[in-house]
Protein backbone atom coordinates (compact mmCIF):
# COMPACT_ATOMS: atom_id res chain seq x y z
CA UNK A 1 0.00 0.00 0.00
CA UNK A 2 1.33 3.64 -1.07
CA UNK A 3 -0.80 5.03 1.64
CA UNK A 4 -2.24 7.21 -1.31
CA UNK A 5 -6.04 7.79 -1.21
CA UNK A 6 -7.78 5.15 -3.82
CA UNK A 7 -10.73 6.72 -5.75
CA UNK A 8 -13.94 6.08 -5.02
CA UNK A 9 -15.39 3.10 -7.12
CA UNK A 10 -18.93 3.87 -8.59
CA UNK A 11 -21.45 1.94 -8.23
CA UNK A 12 -21.43 -0.68 -9.96
CA UNK A 13 -24.08 -2.67 -12.32
CA UNK A 14 -24.81 -6.20 -11.73
CA UNK A 15 -23.63 -6.90 -15.11
CA UNK A 16 -21.75 -4.04 -16.49
CA UNK A 17 -21.69 -5.36 -19.97
CA UNK A 18 -25.67 -5.41 -20.19
CA UNK A 19 -26.31 -2.73 -23.02
CA UNK A 20 -23.55 -5.11 -25.43
CA UNK A 21 -25.12 -8.65 -25.13
CA UNK A 22 -26.49 -9.85 -29.12
CA UNK A 23 -30.68 -9.74 -28.87
CA UNK A 24 -30.47 -13.50 -28.79
CA UNK A 25 -28.65 -13.58 -25.68
CA UNK A 26 -31.39 -11.51 -24.14
CA UNK A 27 -33.88 -14.10 -23.54
CA UNK A 28 -31.14 -16.51 -22.49
CA UNK A 29 -32.26 -17.49 -18.78
CA UNK A 30 -31.89 -20.19 -16.59
CA UNK A 31 -34.29 -22.78 -17.16
CA UNK A 32 -36.35 -23.52 -14.09
CA UNK A 33 -34.61 -26.71 -13.58
CA UNK A 34 -31.21 -25.23 -13.07
CA UNK A 35 -32.16 -22.59 -10.65
CA UNK A 36 -33.38 -26.09 -9.04
CA UNK A 37 -30.40 -28.49 -9.11
CA UNK A 38 -28.67 -27.00 -6.34
CA UNK A 39 -31.18 -27.64 -3.77
CA UNK A 40 -32.88 -30.42 -4.39
CA UNK A 41 -29.46 -32.00 -4.29
CA UNK A 42 -28.99 -31.62 -0.70
CA UNK A 43 -29.76 -34.83 0.99
CA UNK A 44 -32.89 -34.49 2.94
CA UNK A 45 -34.71 -33.40 -0.13
CA UNK A 46 -36.46 -36.13 -2.07
CA UNK A 47 -35.82 -34.64 -5.71
CA UNK A 48 -38.01 -35.72 -8.65
CA UNK A 49 -36.99 -32.89 -10.26
CA UNK A 50 -33.81 -33.18 -12.70
CA UNK A 51 -33.68 -35.86 -15.00
CA UNK A 52 -30.65 -37.93 -14.48
CA UNK A 53 -30.39 -41.70 -15.01
CA UNK A 54 -28.93 -43.90 -12.71
CA UNK A 55 -25.85 -44.64 -13.47
CA UNK A 56 -25.00 -46.69 -10.08
CA UNK A 57 -26.55 -49.48 -12.40
CA UNK A 58 -23.50 -49.45 -14.70
CA UNK A 59 -20.76 -51.83 -13.62
CA UNK A 60 -18.63 -49.49 -13.09
CA UNK A 61 -15.32 -51.44 -12.20
CA UNK A 62 -15.95 -52.98 -15.63
CA UNK A 63 -16.04 -49.66 -17.95
CA UNK A 64 -13.16 -48.83 -15.74
CA UNK A 65 -10.78 -51.25 -17.07
CA UNK A 66 -12.21 -51.00 -19.98
CA UNK A 67 -11.23 -47.41 -20.74
CA UNK A 68 -8.05 -48.19 -19.16
CA UNK A 69 -7.42 -50.75 -21.82
CA UNK A 70 -8.76 -48.33 -24.30
CA UNK A 71 -6.11 -45.67 -23.46
CA UNK A 72 -3.47 -48.00 -23.54
CA UNK A 73 -4.15 -49.88 -26.72
CA UNK A 74 -5.76 -47.23 -28.45
CA UNK A 75 -4.55 -43.75 -27.07
CA UNK A 76 -3.03 -41.80 -30.31
CA UNK A 77 -6.86 -42.34 -31.89
CA UNK A 78 -9.04 -41.51 -28.19
CA UNK A 79 -6.49 -38.55 -27.12
CA UNK A 80 -6.42 -37.31 -30.81
CA UNK A 81 -8.88 -34.74 -33.02
CA UNK A 82 -10.95 -36.36 -35.36
CA UNK A 83 -13.46 -35.22 -38.03
CA UNK A 84 -16.46 -33.23 -37.28
CA UNK A 85 -19.18 -35.89 -38.55
CA UNK A 86 -17.79 -38.44 -35.17
CA UNK A 87 -15.62 -41.87 -36.12
CA UNK A 88 -16.74 -43.96 -38.80
CA UNK A 89 -16.60 -47.40 -35.95
CA UNK A 90 -18.59 -45.55 -33.80
CA UNK A 91 -21.69 -44.61 -36.77
CA UNK A 92 -21.47 -48.03 -37.34
CA UNK A 93 -22.30 -49.58 -33.83
CA UNK A 94 -25.14 -46.39 -33.76
CA UNK A 95 -26.72 -48.33 -36.72
CA UNK A 96 -26.96 -51.50 -35.19
CA UNK A 97 -28.73 -49.56 -31.86
CA UNK A 98 -31.35 -48.15 -34.13
CA UNK A 99 -32.30 -50.87 -36.07
CA UNK A 100 -33.77 -51.83 -33.07
CA UNK A 101 -36.49 -48.95 -33.92
CA UNK A 102 -36.09 -50.61 -37.46
CA UNK A 103 -34.17 -47.51 -38.49
CA UNK A 104 -32.04 -48.86 -41.54
CA UNK A 105 -29.22 -46.31 -42.13
CA UNK A 106 -26.18 -45.68 -43.64
CA UNK A 107 -23.33 -44.43 -41.55
CA UNK A 108 -22.78 -41.76 -44.08
CA UNK A 109 -25.40 -40.42 -42.87
CA UNK A 110 -25.17 -39.79 -39.10
CA UNK A 111 -23.10 -36.92 -37.25
CA UNK A 112 -21.94 -37.44 -33.91
CA UNK A 113 -23.01 -34.77 -31.29
CA UNK A 114 -22.25 -33.77 -27.92
CA UNK A 115 -25.45 -35.58 -26.54
CA UNK A 116 -28.59 -35.24 -28.35
CA UNK A 117 -28.92 -31.50 -26.93
CA UNK A 118 -25.88 -30.52 -29.10
CA UNK A 119 -27.91 -31.72 -32.41
CA UNK A 120 -30.58 -29.48 -31.14
CA UNK A 121 -28.54 -26.47 -30.95
CA UNK A 122 -27.07 -27.23 -34.22
CA UNK A 123 -30.32 -27.66 -36.20
CA UNK A 124 -31.45 -24.30 -34.51
CA UNK A 125 -28.32 -22.83 -35.62
CA UNK A 126 -28.51 -24.31 -39.52
CA UNK A 127 -33.02 -23.50 -39.87
CA UNK A 128 -33.64 -20.86 -37.39
CA UNK A 129 -33.77 -17.18 -38.16
CA UNK A 130 -35.02 -14.38 -35.57
CA UNK A 131 -38.91 -14.83 -35.78
CA UNK A 132 -39.26 -18.08 -37.57
CA UNK A 133 -41.99 -20.16 -36.10
CA UNK A 134 -40.98 -23.79 -34.80
CA UNK A 135 -43.82 -26.19 -33.95
CA UNK A 136 -43.45 -27.96 -30.45
CA UNK A 137 -45.58 -30.29 -28.60
CA UNK A 138 -47.63 -28.77 -25.39
CA UNK A 139 -45.83 -28.86 -23.44
CA UNK A 140 -41.80 -29.86 -24.34
CA UNK A 141 -38.98 -30.57 -23.49
CA UNK A 142 -37.10 -27.71 -21.37
CA UNK A 143 -33.60 -27.72 -23.44
CA UNK A 144 -35.41 -27.43 -26.96
CA UNK A 145 -36.77 -24.69 -25.71
CA UNK A 146 -33.96 -23.32 -24.76
CA UNK A 147 -32.30 -23.77 -27.82
CA UNK A 148 -35.00 -22.96 -30.29
CA UNK A 149 -35.34 -19.40 -28.22
CA UNK A 150 -31.50 -19.10 -28.06
CA UNK A 151 -32.00 -18.86 -31.94
CA UNK A 152 -35.43 -16.29 -31.61
CA UNK A 153 -37.57 -18.67 -33.13
CA UNK A 154 -41.26 -17.89 -32.20
CA UNK A 155 -42.06 -21.54 -30.70
CA UNK A 156 -45.48 -22.18 -31.60
CA UNK A 157 -47.27 -25.35 -29.38
CA UNK A 158 -49.28 -28.35 -30.06
CA UNK A 159 -51.80 -29.87 -28.04
CA UNK A 160 -51.13 -33.41 -26.88
CA UNK A 161 -53.04 -36.15 -25.21
CA UNK A 162 -52.81 -39.18 -23.44
CA UNK A 163 -51.55 -40.95 -27.46
CA UNK A 164 -49.24 -37.96 -28.04
CA UNK A 165 -49.48 -35.52 -30.46
CA UNK A 166 -52.76 -34.75 -31.49
CA UNK A 167 -52.60 -34.49 -35.39
CA UNK A 168 -55.54 -32.57 -35.96
CA UNK A 169 -54.32 -29.78 -34.04
CA UNK A 170 -51.05 -30.26 -35.68
CA UNK A 171 -52.88 -29.83 -39.00
CA UNK A 172 -54.69 -26.95 -37.61
CA UNK A 173 -51.07 -24.79 -36.02
CA UNK A 174 -49.68 -25.69 -39.64
CA UNK A 175 -52.81 -23.81 -40.98
CA UNK A 176 -52.65 -20.56 -38.68
CA UNK A 177 -49.35 -20.40 -38.98
CA UNK A 178 -49.86 -20.23 -43.23
CA UNK A 179 -52.20 -17.79 -42.67
CA UNK A 180 -50.06 -15.21 -40.77
CA UNK A 181 -47.97 -15.67 -43.89
CA UNK A 182 -45.27 -17.72 -42.52
CA UNK A 183 -44.18 -21.16 -42.51
CA UNK A 184 -43.36 -23.04 -39.96
CA UNK A 185 -39.43 -24.16 -40.31
CA UNK A 186 -39.84 -27.76 -38.42
CA UNK A 187 -41.89 -30.03 -36.53
CA UNK A 188 -40.01 -31.41 -32.90
CA UNK A 189 -40.97 -33.97 -31.20
CA UNK A 190 -40.50 -36.52 -28.32
CA UNK A 191 -42.78 -39.30 -29.54
CA UNK A 192 -41.42 -41.97 -27.01
CA UNK A 193 -42.16 -41.42 -23.24
CA UNK A 194 -42.06 -38.00 -23.53
CA UNK A 195 -40.13 -35.52 -21.39
CA UNK A 196 -42.19 -34.12 -19.61
CA UNK A 197 -45.58 -35.52 -20.47
CA UNK A 198 -44.71 -39.21 -20.08
CA UNK A 199 -47.20 -40.56 -22.85
CA UNK A 200 -46.24 -41.77 -26.07
CA UNK A 201 -46.97 -41.31 -29.57
CA UNK A 202 -49.73 -44.08 -30.76
CA UNK A 203 -49.10 -46.16 -33.42
CA UNK A 204 -51.90 -45.26 -35.15
CA UNK A 205 -51.24 -41.72 -35.47
CA UNK A 206 -47.57 -42.27 -36.98
CA UNK A 207 -48.36 -42.61 -40.29
CA UNK A 208 -51.02 -39.94 -39.81
CA UNK A 209 -48.49 -37.00 -38.18
CA UNK A 210 -45.85 -37.98 -41.44
CA UNK A 211 -48.49 -37.83 -44.06
CA UNK A 212 -49.58 -34.25 -42.48
CA UNK A 213 -45.48 -33.52 -42.62
CA UNK A 214 -45.28 -34.72 -46.21
CA UNK A 215 -47.67 -32.39 -47.35
CA UNK A 216 -46.97 -29.40 -45.38
CA UNK A 217 -43.64 -30.16 -46.77
CA UNK A 218 -42.43 -29.69 -43.33
CA UNK A 219 -39.71 -31.40 -41.82
CA UNK A 220 -40.11 -33.60 -38.39
CA UNK A 221 -36.98 -33.68 -35.83
CA UNK A 222 -37.81 -36.83 -34.15
CA UNK A 223 -35.61 -36.54 -30.77
CA UNK A 224 -35.88 -40.16 -28.89
CA UNK A 225 -33.73 -40.07 -25.95
CA UNK A 226 -36.14 -42.64 -23.91
CA UNK A 227 -37.29 -45.37 -26.94
CA UNK A 228 -35.71 -47.95 -25.93
CA UNK A 229 -36.63 -47.87 -22.41
CA UNK A 230 -40.33 -49.16 -22.61
CA UNK A 231 -41.88 -51.12 -19.79
CA UNK A 232 -43.30 -53.27 -22.08
CA UNK A 233 -43.09 -55.46 -25.66
CA UNK A 234 -40.58 -54.65 -28.24
CA UNK A 235 -39.56 -50.73 -28.80
CA UNK A 236 -41.93 -48.87 -30.99
CA UNK A 237 -41.03 -48.17 -34.49
CA UNK A 238 -39.13 -44.88 -35.09
CA UNK A 239 -41.15 -42.04 -37.39
CA UNK A 240 -37.60 -42.44 -39.37
CA UNK A 241 -38.04 -45.94 -40.17
CA UNK A 242 -40.93 -44.42 -42.77
CA UNK A 243 -39.39 -41.47 -43.90
CA UNK A 244 -35.70 -41.35 -44.32
CA UNK A 245 -36.12 -38.08 -46.77
CA UNK A 246 -38.59 -35.83 -44.26
CA UNK A 247 -37.55 -36.81 -40.57
CA UNK A 248 -34.37 -35.89 -38.88
CA UNK A 249 -33.78 -38.47 -36.12
CA UNK A 250 -31.95 -37.44 -32.64
CA UNK A 251 -30.36 -40.12 -30.79
CA UNK A 252 -28.14 -40.63 -27.33
CA UNK A 253 -26.39 -42.97 -25.11
CA UNK A 254 -27.25 -40.32 -22.38
CA UNK A 255 -30.00 -42.92 -21.20
CA UNK A 256 -29.37 -46.19 -22.41
CA UNK A 257 -25.31 -45.91 -21.13
CA UNK A 258 -23.60 -42.77 -19.81
CA UNK A 259 -25.34 -39.81 -19.89
CA UNK A 260 -21.50 -38.08 -18.98
CA UNK A 261 -19.94 -39.37 -21.60
CA UNK A 262 -22.28 -36.58 -24.29
CA UNK A 263 -22.46 -38.84 -26.82
CA UNK A 264 -25.60 -38.47 -28.94
CA UNK A 265 -25.85 -38.54 -32.24
CA UNK A 266 -28.35 -37.32 -35.40
CA UNK A 267 -29.38 -39.12 -38.72
CA UNK A 268 -30.24 -37.00 -41.67
CA UNK A 269 -30.45 -36.43 -45.38
CA UNK A 270 -27.73 -35.71 -46.96
CA UNK A 271 -27.98 -31.66 -47.73
CA UNK A 272 -29.22 -31.08 -43.67
CA UNK A 273 -26.09 -33.79 -42.70
CA UNK A 274 -23.54 -31.59 -44.42
CA UNK A 275 -25.05 -28.42 -43.17
CA UNK A 276 -24.52 -30.18 -39.44
CA UNK A 277 -21.27 -31.08 -40.34
CA UNK A 278 -20.31 -27.75 -41.46
CA UNK A 279 -21.92 -26.34 -38.05
CA UNK A 280 -20.35 -28.65 -35.78
CA UNK A 281 -17.05 -27.96 -37.01
CA UNK A 282 -17.75 -24.18 -36.23
CA UNK A 283 -18.89 -24.77 -32.71
CA UNK A 284 -16.26 -27.31 -31.84
CA UNK A 285 -13.96 -28.70 -34.11
CA UNK A 286 -14.84 -31.89 -33.75
CA UNK A 287 -16.09 -34.14 -31.04
CA UNK A 288 -14.17 -35.61 -27.83
CA UNK A 289 -12.56 -38.78 -29.51
CA UNK A 290 -11.87 -40.37 -26.22
CA UNK A 291 -15.52 -40.19 -25.38
CA UNK A 292 -17.14 -41.73 -29.07
CA UNK A 293 -14.48 -44.57 -28.70
CA UNK A 294 -15.18 -45.04 -25.17
CA UNK A 295 -18.92 -45.84 -26.58
CA UNK A 296 -17.87 -47.37 -29.19
CA UNK A 297 -15.67 -50.18 -26.89
CA UNK A 298 -18.58 -50.32 -25.00
CA UNK A 299 -20.82 -51.31 -27.66
CA UNK A 300 -18.07 -53.56 -28.96
CA UNK A 301 -17.57 -55.06 -26.03
CA UNK A 302 -19.75 -54.93 -23.60
CA UNK A 303 -23.60 -56.74 -23.41
CA UNK A 304 -25.48 -53.30 -24.20
CA UNK A 305 -28.72 -55.30 -24.94
CA UNK A 306 -28.62 -56.91 -21.08
CA UNK A 307 -27.42 -53.68 -19.84
CA UNK A 308 -30.71 -51.70 -21.62
CA UNK A 309 -32.86 -54.27 -19.82
CA UNK A 310 -31.22 -53.80 -16.55
CA UNK A 311 -32.15 -49.97 -16.83
CA UNK A 312 -35.65 -50.98 -17.86
CA UNK A 313 -36.37 -53.02 -14.88
CA UNK A 314 -35.02 -51.07 -12.47
CA UNK A 315 -36.87 -47.98 -14.05
CA UNK A 316 -40.11 -49.87 -14.15
CA UNK A 317 -39.71 -50.76 -10.30
CA UNK A 318 -39.44 -46.62 -9.92
CA UNK A 319 -42.36 -46.30 -12.31
CA UNK A 320 -44.22 -48.80 -10.22
CA UNK A 321 -43.78 -47.39 -6.87
CA UNK A 322 -44.37 -44.02 -8.23
CA UNK A 323 -48.13 -44.86 -9.87
CA UNK A 324 -48.44 -46.56 -6.12
CA UNK A 325 -47.92 -43.78 -4.39
CA UNK A 326 -49.79 -41.42 -6.62
CA UNK A 327 -53.15 -43.54 -6.44
CA UNK A 328 -52.44 -43.75 -2.72
CA UNK A 329 -52.22 -40.38 -1.68
CA UNK A 330 -53.01 -37.71 -4.39
CA UNK A 331 -55.66 -35.54 -2.94
CA UNK A 332 -58.94 -35.30 -5.27
CA UNK A 333 -58.53 -32.76 -8.47
CA UNK A 334 -55.01 -34.71 -9.11
CA UNK A 335 -54.24 -36.28 -12.29
CA UNK A 336 -51.14 -37.58 -13.76
CA UNK A 337 -50.12 -40.11 -16.88
CA UNK A 338 -49.35 -43.21 -17.21
CA UNK A 339 -45.89 -43.78 -18.42
CA UNK A 340 -44.83 -47.38 -20.49
CA UNK A 341 -41.50 -46.33 -20.55
CA UNK A 342 -38.50 -43.20 -19.75
CA UNK A 343 -38.69 -41.33 -16.60
CA UNK A 344 -41.49 -38.74 -16.15
CA UNK A 345 -44.92 -38.46 -14.92
CA UNK A 346 -46.78 -35.03 -15.46
CA UNK A 347 -49.18 -34.50 -12.56
CA UNK A 348 -51.91 -32.12 -12.72
CA UNK A 349 -52.67 -29.96 -9.43
CA UNK A 350 -55.82 -29.68 -8.60
CA UNK A 351 -57.87 -26.36 -9.65
CA UNK A 352 -56.44 -23.29 -8.51
CA UNK A 353 -53.17 -24.24 -7.51
CA UNK A 354 -49.75 -23.10 -9.02
CA UNK A 355 -46.92 -25.65 -9.04
CA UNK A 356 -44.45 -22.66 -9.30
CA UNK A 357 -46.10 -20.96 -6.51
CA UNK A 358 -46.14 -23.93 -4.60
CA UNK A 359 -42.70 -25.03 -4.78
CA UNK A 360 -40.90 -23.17 -1.90
CA UNK A 361 -43.67 -24.76 0.00
CA UNK A 362 -42.46 -28.05 -1.59
CA UNK A 363 -38.87 -27.52 -0.66
CA UNK A 364 -39.52 -26.77 3.15
CA UNK A 365 -41.35 -29.89 3.25
CA UNK A 366 -38.20 -31.63 1.83
CA UNK A 367 -39.42 -32.82 -1.62
CA UNK A 368 -38.93 -31.26 -4.96
CA UNK A 369 -39.91 -31.40 -8.52
CA UNK A 370 -40.43 -29.40 -11.38
CA UNK A 371 -42.93 -26.80 -12.02
CA UNK A 372 -44.80 -27.37 -15.14
CA UNK A 373 -44.36 -23.84 -16.54
CA UNK A 374 -40.50 -24.35 -17.37
CA UNK A 375 -42.28 -26.38 -20.23
CA UNK A 376 -43.60 -23.94 -22.48
CA UNK A 377 -42.39 -21.13 -23.95
CA UNK A 378 -45.35 -18.55 -22.72
CA UNK A 379 -44.66 -19.95 -19.02
CA UNK A 380 -48.53 -21.46 -19.10
CA UNK A 381 -48.84 -24.74 -17.48
CA UNK A 382 -49.10 -23.96 -14.02
CA UNK A 383 -51.01 -26.06 -12.98
CA UNK A 384 -48.89 -28.79 -14.24
CA UNK A 385 -45.74 -30.78 -12.19
CA UNK A 386 -43.01 -32.92 -13.68
CA UNK A 387 -42.34 -35.72 -11.20
CA UNK A 388 -38.98 -37.47 -12.71
CA UNK A 389 -38.38 -41.20 -10.96
CA UNK A 390 -35.46 -42.11 -12.54
CA UNK A 391 -33.01 -41.53 -9.69
CA UNK A 392 -34.21 -42.03 -6.27
CA UNK A 393 -34.58 -45.46 -4.46
CA UNK A 394 -38.18 -46.91 -4.85
CA UNK A 395 -38.98 -46.05 -0.97
CA UNK A 396 -37.76 -42.54 -0.90
CA UNK A 397 -40.12 -42.19 -4.39
CA UNK A 398 -42.85 -43.34 -2.04
CA UNK A 399 -41.51 -40.24 0.71
CA UNK A 400 -41.27 -37.86 -1.83
CA UNK A 401 -44.65 -38.06 -3.05
CA UNK A 402 -45.89 -38.75 1.01
CA UNK A 403 -44.67 -35.37 1.41
CA UNK A 404 -45.53 -33.78 -1.77
CA UNK A 405 -49.50 -34.38 -1.61
CA UNK A 406 -49.43 -33.02 2.23
CA UNK A 407 -47.75 -29.87 0.54
CA UNK A 408 -50.88 -29.60 -2.18
CA UNK A 409 -53.49 -30.84 0.47
CA UNK A 410 -52.16 -28.06 2.49
CA UNK A 411 -52.57 -25.50 -0.70
CA UNK A 412 -55.88 -26.64 -1.53
CA UNK A 413 -56.77 -25.93 2.43
CA UNK A 414 -55.57 -22.29 2.16
CA UNK A 415 -56.99 -21.64 -0.99
CA UNK A 416 -60.36 -22.70 0.28
CA UNK A 417 -59.70 -20.66 3.76
CA UNK A 418 -58.09 -17.66 1.89
CA UNK A 419 -58.45 -18.01 -2.06
CA UNK A 420 -60.73 -15.92 -4.38
CA UNK A 421 -64.31 -18.22 -3.64
CA UNK A 422 -62.96 -17.93 0.33
CA UNK A 423 -65.37 -14.81 1.39
CA UNK A 424 -68.37 -16.15 -0.36
CA UNK A 425 -68.80 -18.95 1.47
C1 LIG B 1 -36.30 -35.17 -24.77
C2 LIG B 1 -34.84 -34.94 -24.53
N1 LIG B 1 -34.07 -34.56 -25.55
C3 LIG B 1 -32.76 -34.36 -25.40
C4 LIG B 1 -32.15 -34.51 -24.17
C5 LIG B 1 -30.69 -34.22 -24.07
O1 LIG B 1 -29.98 -35.33 -23.72
P1 LIG B 1 -28.44 -35.49 -23.99
O2 LIG B 1 -27.90 -34.18 -24.45
O3 LIG B 1 -27.87 -35.92 -22.70
O4 LIG B 1 -28.33 -36.53 -25.06
C6 LIG B 1 -32.92 -34.90 -23.07
C7 LIG B 1 -32.32 -35.04 -21.74
O5 LIG B 1 -32.94 -35.22 -20.75
C8 LIG B 1 -34.30 -35.14 -23.26
O6 LIG B 1 -35.09 -35.54 -22.27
Amino acid sequence: MTGEQQPISQPQRIDRYVGQYADRAVGMVASEIRALFAVAARPEIVSLAGGSPYVAALPLDVIGGMIGKLVAEHGQQALQYCTAQGDAGLRERICDVMALEEIQAHPDEIVVTVGSQQALDLLARIFVDPGDVVLVEAPSYVGALGAFSSYQADIVHVAMDDDGLIPDALEEAIRRTAASGRRAKFLYTVPNYHNPAGVTLAAGRRHRILDICRRADLLVVEDNPYGLLGFDGEPMRALRADDAEGVVYLGTFSKTFAAGVRVGWAVAPAAIRDKLILAAESAVLCHSSFAQLTVREYLATQSWREQIKVFRELYRERRDATHEALSGMMPPGCGWTRPAGGFYVWLRLPDGINSKAMLPRAISSRVAYVPGTGFYADGSGGQYARLCYSLPAPDRITEGIRRLAAVIENEVQLREDFGPAAGTR
